[in-house]
């Protein structure tokens, strides 16, 4: 039985846990969760001492044993080659941060492919550093690369959702979004499809992360969320990464990330089940899923034939593609995610799905 639960001005309708896809957790579980973080980093330290020891004969691998580069080292240490998901070794100079300078450069350790940065961005496309080859993607992608729509997007664009789409704003999105985060807190989080990075900044802010990681398949969009993370005030510099890369092709080590939000994006998305499959390989056992989107229900979902009606929407929609809360639910199942529970306000739905321990 759903349940009605007031947030603010806003009544939201909460299912609950009992629905869960899985309902049975062990109590063991949340003290692997608490000691996870720490095991993990220590691991992941440990396995920077081993691929900088096995690739030690080139001179320009980060000097992993001075205390802020191993703390960074440690941090990116998530970042991946998006071809064949191998961890990538940073080179050269350290500076990932919100003051990134430029070319700063990654080496896949199994491909070798290298990657690199401008003075915004790490680009971990898979078709970075291609000089011929360009590749036409869906109307609901170009819009977003669009300068003018990236200027927009928190100047109107982002606010109109709070006017007929039920969205009940960034702060409060924000605050819901936290209560489903709490068993990941001190952890990393990629913010994906982040636009121009208004959860980023609350999530950076918030110091409740060890490493935020913005992240968007735009240029432009990144463009933007650098300029708003340079004027916002009291914005650490230290623990923000911007990444260009495709939701369905993620840079992430397996099983390295503690949480993944995903304000307004599903939608958006070409192939929602390639995007949540992804985020449920980064994931580390224990880690959480949260999303925001519009949901289709009632006559589309009652009526199985009219989902064939609701899939010409895409069309009309220029390739956005609205799902129901069931849907949705079967897509976090599908993906090898459980613990589904959402809240809802009209056609929007704040979604949470686990990776199971
Ligand atoms: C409506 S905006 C959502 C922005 C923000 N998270 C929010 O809560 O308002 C959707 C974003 O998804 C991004 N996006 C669309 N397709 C993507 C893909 N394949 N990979 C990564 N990001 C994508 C777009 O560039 C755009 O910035």
């Amino acid at each position: 039985m759903a349940t009605v639960i007031g947030y603010a001005s806003t009544v939201f309708v909460s299912t609950p846990s009992s629905s869960s896809t899985h309902s049975t957790t062990p109590k063991f579980c949340f003290f692997k969760h608490l000691l996870k973080p720490i095991l993990r980093r220590k691991k992941l330290l440990l396995a920077s001492n081993i691929q900088a020891t096995a690739t030690a004969p080139s001179t320009d691998i980060i000097d992993i044993n001075q205390p802020d580069e191993r703390e960074l080292s440690a941090k990116t240490n998530i970042l991946a080659c998006p071809i064949c998901y191998n961890a990538v070794i940073q080179k050269g100079d350290t500076g990932l941060t919100i003051e990134t300078k430029p070319r700063s450069s990654f080496e896949c350790s199994t491909c070798k492919k290298s990657y690199y940065s401008n003075e915004i961005y790490l680009d971990l496309t898979v078709a970075s550093g291609a000089k011929d080859y360009t590749e036409s993607t869906p109307p609901s992608i170009e819009i977003f690369r669009t300068p003018l729509v990236s200027f927009l997007y928190e100047r109107g664009w982002r606010q109109s959702f709070s006017l007929w789409g039920g969205f009940p704003g960034p702060d409060k999105e924000f605050e819901l979004a936290k209560d489903y985060l709490k068993p990941v807190l001190g952890g990393n989080i990629i913010d994906a499809s982040c636009a121009s990075g208004l959860f980023t900044r609350l999530f950076s802010k918030s110091g409740l992360f060890s490493l935020v990681v913005a992240l968007d398949f735009s240029e432009s969009m990144l463009r933007q969320c650098h300029e708003f993370n340079k004027q916002e005030e009291g914005m650490p510099k230290e623990n923000v990464i911007l990444v260009r890369a495709d939701i369905a092709r993620l840079p992430f080590v397996s099983s390295s990330v503690d949480a993944v939000h995903a304000g307004a994006a599903l939608h958006c998305w070409p192939s929602p089940s390639s995007a949540v499959a992804e985020i449920s390989r980064i994931l580390r056992p224990g880690g959480v899923f949260v999303a925001t989107t519009y949901i289709v229900d009632g006559i589309y979902g009652t009526l199985p034939f009219l989902s064939t009606i609701r899939q010409n929407l895409v069309q009309l929609t220029s390739g956005h593609i609205f799902l129901s809360e069931s849907e949705l639910k079967d897509l976090c199942t599908a993906c090898g995610l459980v613990d589904f529970t959402c809240v809802r306000n009209g056609p929007f739905i704040m979604l949470s799905a686990t990776k199971p321990c």
